[in-house]
């Protein structure tokens, strides 16, 4: 006499299984739809947000003789440019005019804002085109150890 296969344990086993993989579905789901949610009540810290203690941008190498780039200081976009005259400056990267961020153009030398064209000096901030009303007010840099180190404005930022 040969042996039945348990085919009451297989369907238990297996219904066991699915019941399973359900419960996990249904927990996972709503675990994802809770994360966000969560993140949005609960927003992480940020470092040295409103502090006036001078941020850490970048190596001196990541701002190469020709090149200007946007980096975030205490939540403020702030432009950090090095040229051949000037050396390592930075600037903030809200336009005086309309508010408009700042970038750099490299084939003109200058921080542009996309706007309204607006055009500023990369070694004193000031306003050399278009309808900006005021230079770009400098912020404290120093270098220490092959670092950057971005402080606090010299002037009064756009809409402050
Ligand atoms: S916002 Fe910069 S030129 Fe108008």
């Amino acid at each position: 006499m040969t042996a039945q296969p348990d085919f009451q344990t297989a369907s238990t086993t297996r219904r066991g299984f699915l019941q399973w993989l359900l419960g996990f579905s249904v927990v996972s789901t709503f675990a994802g739809m809770l994360a966000p949610v969560i993140g949005y009540l609960l927003p992480p810290q940020r470092q040295n947000l409103g502090s006036s203690d001078p941020i850490m941008v970048g190596a001196v190498a990541d701002f190469a003789v020709g090149t200007g780039k946007v980096v975030s200081v205490n939540d403020k976009p702030v432009i950090v440019v090095n040229t051949s005259t000037g050396g390592i400056k930075a600037f903030s990267a809200i336009c005086t005019h309309l508010g408009c961020v700042v970038n750099w153009n490299g084939k003109k030398n200058v921080i542009q804002s996309p706007c309204h064209d607006g055009l500023f000096n990369p070694v004193t901030g000031a306003v050399v085109g278009g309808p900006p009303p005021r230079p770009l007010p400098a912020y404290e840099l120093t270098i220490k150890d092959g670092k950057v180190y971005v402080g606090k404005p010299q002037g009064k930022l756009y809409g402050a």
